[in-house]
Formats: C-alpha cells, structure tokens, sequence
C-alpha cells in the first residue's frame, strides 16, 4: 500500500469539513439518482437490481445525515447542493453512472478516514469506515449487475474507469 502523502497529515479540521461537504453534495446525487433509477430500470432483466437501487436509496441519505452531523460537530453548516445527477434511457448507462459514482465515493472517504485519524478523529473516522462498508457492498451490486469485476481502486481513477487496462 501507498503510504497516506504528508499533505495528509497537516489536514486542518476547516479543511476535513470542506471535503465532508464535497462527499455530502455527492450523497445527495446519490440519493436522487437511486430513487430515479430505481424506478425506471422496469425490465424483467433488471428487476432483481432495482429493489437493490431502492436499499441503496434509504442507506445514502442515512450516509448524508452521519456526514451532516460530523460537518455540524466540526462547527460548520451542511452543503444543500447536489452534485449534478446524469440520466440515460439506457439501463446499462444508468448503472455505470452509479458504480463510477460508487469508485470516486469510495476513493474519497478511504482518504477521509485517513485524514480524520490524522486529526485525532477516531470516532468520526469508524463512522466513515461503517459507511465505506455500504458503498463498497454497492460497488459489488452494481458490477455484479453489470456483469464486471469489481474495480481495484487501490490505483484509481485508472483502475476505476477501465479496469481492463490495469
Ligand atoms: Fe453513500
Ligand atoms: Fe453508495
């Protein structure tokens, strides 16, 4: 493993809250696009990962109120802007929207948890990892459905985007 940058551990708790915000505008996406695709992905193909994508709904806006409380513990005020949601009639579209969203959410709070630890931060960061633990089992689904390995994001964005070129 890649030793966490030395940027890393000069974080201030200012700049932990600024990118607690960034990963909540990216919950709200989330939120939004599993309630939409979770409904629209109507075929008998797809039915099995739609009742999934509706799971995944209810757990991004349990992950957006843990991530609302910890910007509010640091003294700061919750983002309200999601980030912007992409839509497709295409199934296959729709979820590889959902699981390059999943890879770039996950690469983010793994060094959340890092920078929070780094400030001293335990609690905040085992609240992060039990939200990884979600995000990754959402990777799985989506990839399963897809039909695709799970990404290796220990060299993403590379590895995310096109895990045939690793
Ligand atoms: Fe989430
Ligand atoms: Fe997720």
């Amino acid at each position: 493993m890649v030793k966490p940058e030395s940027s890393e551990n000069e974080i201030s708790r200012d700049r932990l809250a600024e990118l607690l915000n960034e990963d909540l505008c990216r919950e709200y996406q989330a939120i939004i696009s599993y309630v939409v695709y979770s409904q629209v992905l109507s075929s008998a193909q797809y039915m099995d990962i739609a009742a999934q994508l509706e799971t995944h709904a209810r757990q991004e806006l349990d992950h957006a109120l843990i991530i609302s409380r910890q910007i509010d513990y640091l003294g700061k005020m919750p983002a309200v802007t999601p980030r912007p949601v992409r839509t497709s009639k295409n199934a296959e579209d729709m979820l590889r929207f959902d699981l390059e969203n999943e890879n770039e959410t996950i690469h983010n709070y793994r060094d959340r948890v890092r920078q929070c630890e780094a400030l001293g931060e335990y609690a905040m960061a085992e609240q992060i990892r039990q939200i990884l633990v979600q995000e990754q089992d959402h990777q799985i689904d989506l990839a399963t459905a897809l039909g695709e390995d799970v990404p290796d994001l220990g060299r993403w964005p590379e590895a995310g985007k096109t895990a045939k070129q690793v």
